[in-house]
């Protein structure tokens, strides 16, 4: 009951964290076309303040919530080395545990210690991350 518990709330953290990336790269990016520069730098603000609030929580979030239910599925490794599900959980959680350093660094210490340009960068981790999730399983 504690694991399925911490696994929804693993899928609507990444959900949100994923989501506003998807939003930013589809739409927000999108709002230079229509505004000025002032203008832009005025809109984006005005969801920042909101977004700021909310998004690195889901993303420290869905670290939290990755490390106990890795701790909790991973297993022993055998002799002949790890198996694929453990491998693809490893790169996955490797994945994850970067982006995570990454934003908690951002949001707590103002340090971007790899700096991403553009939100494209982590959107592609996590759509790696989420394709992991799934095949690891086969
Ligand atoms: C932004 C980063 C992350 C994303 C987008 C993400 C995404 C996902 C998704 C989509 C699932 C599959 C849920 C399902 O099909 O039911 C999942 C499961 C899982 N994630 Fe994450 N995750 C992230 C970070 C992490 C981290 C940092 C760890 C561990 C250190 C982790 C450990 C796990 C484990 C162990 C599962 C398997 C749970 C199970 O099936 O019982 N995740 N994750």
């Amino acid at each position: 009951m504690l694991y399925t518990l911490i696994h929804t709330i693993h899928i609507f953290s990444v959900f949100i964290y994923g989501g506003f990336l998807l939003i930013d790269i589809l739409f927000l990016s999108k709002m230079k076309q229509s505004l000025s520069e002032e203008e832009h730098a005025k809109a984006r603000e005005a969801i920042m303040i909101h977004v700021r609030k909310v998004v690195p929580y889901a993303l420290m979030v869905a670290v939290a919530t990755g490390v106990y239910m890795f701790l909790n599925v991973f297993g022993t490794i055998s002799e002949d080395g790890m198996s694929s599900f453990q491998m693809m959980l490893s790169l996955k959680a490797f994945l994850g545990l970067w982006l995570g350093f990454r934003g908690i660094n951002q949001k707590l210490f103002g340090i971007q210690p790899w700096v991403f340009k553009s939100h494209l960068f982590p959107f592609s981790l996590v759509v790696i991350i989420i394709l992991l999730s799934q095949f690891m399983y086969l």
